[in-house]
């Protein structure tokens, strides 16, 4: 029989954990992929351990995986989405805010997720109507009701900087709310929001990989996850909001505000 989903993900990031730790005490050899796109050493090998032990597990699963070492396998309806290290500017920088993030999607409905951050050894876990954890204890979201009064999160893409809108949101929602963050992991961003550190967490051109995981634990936290129209997030989509659900339609009329002036106007729908 198969090994749980969710126990496998489990095991597999605290594996590919240790790698990034023993890494990150070590100089980072870096490499680019694009003009600030960096790629270290850790990436490889987190990606080479998880894909391997994932086609131990689940032969016949797919994974797509950021690093490219994934596989598709002929008419499967589970696919992995793998993040070996999803914060590669802040851990080449020795800026302690990096993850694992592991996701198992059933034709693209999310089953399992993992985002583990194995500097302060925090592992953040989910099963699709199980709820979600943080170190084995259940978490929700923020109970916060007024934008007014949140902590935000967002994220800057490292490539097409300039045809990224997203210094015009990160203005105004500032100006209107107690601030807004950008701590470099996408994947730990909607962690935080499904524990309540953060109340909300935008973003443009996020890949599957990077929000796979999160999406998951912050609806098993009790949050909710769209696009700016407030259609369903779908993996991969132009942009998510991702919020505790009572500011959701508070931050949905500032995106449609900004989208008015045009900043990229949803990236033209
Ligand atoms: C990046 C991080 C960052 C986000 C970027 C992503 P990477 O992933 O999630 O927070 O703003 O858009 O590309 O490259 O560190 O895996
Ligand atoms: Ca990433
Ligand atoms: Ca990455």
């Amino acid at each position: 029989m198969s090994k749980d989903y969710l126990e496998a993900a489990i095991e597999i990031a605290r594996e590919a954990g240790k790698i990034l730790r023993e890494e990150f005490a070590r100089p980072a050899q870096i490499s680019y992929k694009g003009d600030v796109d960096l790629v270290t050493q850790a990436d490889k090998r987190s990606e080479e351990t998880i894909v391997a032990r994932l086609a131990e597990y689940f032969p016949e699963h797919a994974v797509a995986a950021e690093e490219g070492s994934g596989h598709d396998e002929a008419g499967s309806e589970y696919r992995w989405h793998v993040d070996p290290l999803d914060g590669t500017t802040n851990f080449a920088h020795g800026y302690p805010c990096f993850a694992v993030s592991i996701a198992l999607a059933q034709r693209g409905v999310l089953l399992a997720a993992v985002v583990y951050n194995p500097f302060y050894d925090e592992l953040f876990a989910a099963a699709r109507g199980a709820g979600a954890t943080r170190n084995g204890q259940p978490i929700s979201v923020a109970k916060t009701s007024a934008l007014a009064n949140s902590l935000l999160c967002t994220g800057f893409p490292v490539h097409k900087r300039l045809a990224n809108p997203n210094i015009h949101y990160y203005w105004d929602f500032t100006l209107r709310s107690h601030g807004v963050r950008r701590d470099g992991s996408a994947a730990l961003d909607l962690a935080c929001v499904a524990c309540g550190r953060f109340d909300g967490f935008w973003e443009f051109g996020l890949k599957p990989w990077d929000t796979a995981a999160g999406v998951l634990l912050v609806e098993e936290a009790g949050g909710r996850v769209s696009d700016f129209s407030g259609q369903p997030y779908q993996l991969g989509g132009p942009m998510i909001l991702a919020t505790n659900g009572s500011i959701h339609e508070e931050m949905r009329g500032v995106a449609l505000e900004i989208s008015q002036r045009d900043p990229a106007e949803p990236l033209r729908r």
